[in-house]
């Protein structure tokens, strides 16, 4: 990539997320942030790229809108701005095969569990129900079924007997924004690709678990 990496953000809510990967940005040459997309016209995100004098587009469903047509909207708003990198940060919609095969290998997503583990929703309760000794987030890339492509990175936090879902959330929060921005700086560095359902880190493929230096 010669020119910087323009990333474009998809957000449905808070976007603290989004935020880290602002702040994440400013200081590489390699990436920019120019646009942030969201589902939801009131999400604080919105005002987060404001904030930061980032583009801001809202694709807001219509009633009865087939998810095919939603994502051909989705695209037609994402491609304006001409993404190198798509970022799902909280974006609480799912998208559908087409759309997902066309940004194939250029779009990411965090989920809040150790993926394989908890795909789909509530997963802090779900690892409390479980007993779990430990939680966490894992970034990864997008591939057609919910929540499985391959795993870029993960970081774990250790799950308390008096943990809420709430105090959990919170915990796993605070290192997915310390995850994400580190992702999208590899990708814009160039660093970051996916070949045949699998995740490279300089030419090398990434573990089940994600990155983890020797
Ligand atoms: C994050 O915890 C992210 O992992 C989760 O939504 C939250 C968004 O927070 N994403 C999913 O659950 C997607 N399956 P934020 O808006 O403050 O970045």
């Amino acid at each position: 990539m010669s020119q910087r990496c323009r990333v474009v953000v998809l957000i449905s809510g808070n976007g603290t997320n989004l935020q880290a990967i602002i702040d994440g940005c400013d200081d590489t040459l390699t990436t920019e942030v120019v646009g942030v997309i969201s589902n939801k016209p009131d999400a604080y995100g919105l005002i987060r790229a404001h904030h930061s004098e980032i583009d801001t587009s809202c694709v807001i469903p219509y009633q009865q809108e087939s998810r095919t047509e939603y994502d051909a909207r989705l695209k037609a708003a994402l491609d304006k701005y001409q993404p190198d990198l798509v970022v799902l940060a909280g974006f609480m919609r799912v998208l559908s095969d087409e759309f997902v095969n066309h940004y194939l290998g250029k779009m990411i997503n965090i989920h809040p569990s150790l993926l394989p583990k908890y795909p789909g929703l509530h997963t802090h309760q779900r690892a409390i129900e479980a007993n779990d000794a430990e939680h966490g987030a894992s970034v990864h890339f997008v591939t057609p079924e919910l929540d499985s492509g391959p795993v870029i990175l993960q970081a774990k936090v250790p799950l308390y007997a008096d943990d809420t879902a709430e105090v959990l959330a919170e915990r796993v929060h605070e290192q997915e924004h310390a995850i994400y921005p580190l992702v999208v700086k590899w990708f814009g560095q160039g660093r970051l690709s996916m070949k045949q359902g699998k995740a490279y880190l300089d030419n090398s493929e990434i573990g089940p678990s994600g990155y983890a230096p020797d």
